[in-house]
């Protein structure tokens, strides 16, 4: 069985005191992990970041990639930027980009090919918001989503991380049920394998509102690899016992 992965979100949050002391603080706790765990940073604290975990097993993430390789693109970061950072991983779609920066299916399919071809894991995000589940519009949207991505990379799709995250659960302390999210990961599976015969190997991460009251319950479903962690990432005990729970 493939080993789950435990990603932190931190969104806009931290500072270099605060990084420095939430990184000691899960170094010192972590151990030996039975899962792979990242933290998806700001930018701006790549560098520091970079020192924070050498030499640890967390891996570097970060929350966005331009779809451009250089050039004249004012506040943009290229993958080949975060790559010299050793950036493992890029959260690529999340539904605030998509939602207050307006990311549309087709740009989310093309950060996700500039980050493949940076050699960076991009952590693809998809879900319905409260009005499409409402709706009965779920497995139309995140299929909807998910195919743009696979449309565009093709044989490289394989490599690259889901996460489901429900925009109504996000930052809300409303969890999906382990049936509600674990539907729509069978869902995803299904799609990702029509694709390709690899995908059994795809990880597909359950977000929204994990905690460490509920991440043993939803990682224990057949579909979810892992989880996409906000809030929770930023307290070092919550979100070590996530990674402790994630067997
Ligand atoms: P949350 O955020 O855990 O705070 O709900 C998850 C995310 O947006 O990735």
């Amino acid at each position: 069985m493939k080993k789950k992965l435990i990603a932190g979100n931190w969104k806009m949050n931290g500072s270099l005191a605060a990084n420095e002391g939430l990184v000691t603080a899960l170094r010192a706790g972590l151990g030996v992990p039975n899962c792979h765990v990242a933290l998806c940073v700001p930018s701006v604290y790549l560098p520091q970041m970079q020192a924070l975990v050498a030499g640890s097993s967390i891996d570097l993430g970060a929350q966005d990639v331009s779809q451009h390789e250089s050039g004249a693109f004012t506040g943009e970061v290229s993958g080949n930027m975060l790559k010299e950072f050793g950036v493992h991983y890029c959260i690529v779609g999340h539904s605030e980009r998509r939602e207050y920066h307006f990311e549309t299916d087709a740009l989310v399919a093309a950060k996700t090919q500039r980050a493949l071809a940076c050699g960076i894991t991009p952590i693809v995000c998809v879900g319905e918001t409260l009005a499409e589940r409402e709706a009965g519009k779920t497995e139309e949207v995140v299929k909807r989503q998910l195919a743009a991505v696979i449309h565009a990379n093709g044989h490289c799709i394989s490599e690259i991380v889901v996460a489901y995250e429900p925009v109504w659960a996000i930052g809300t302390g409303k969890t999906a049920s382990t049936e509600q999210a674990q539907q729509v990961h069978a869902v995803l599976r299904a799609q990702l394998k029509a694709a390709s015969p690899q995908a059994d190997r795809i990880h597909i991460l359950y977000g929204g509102s994990m905690n460490a009251a509920n991440a043993a319950q939803l990682l224990a479903q057949p579909d979810i690899d892992g989880g996409l962690v906000g809030g929770a990432s930023l307290k070092a005990p919550d979100f070590l016992s996530i990674i402790a729970s994630a067997l």
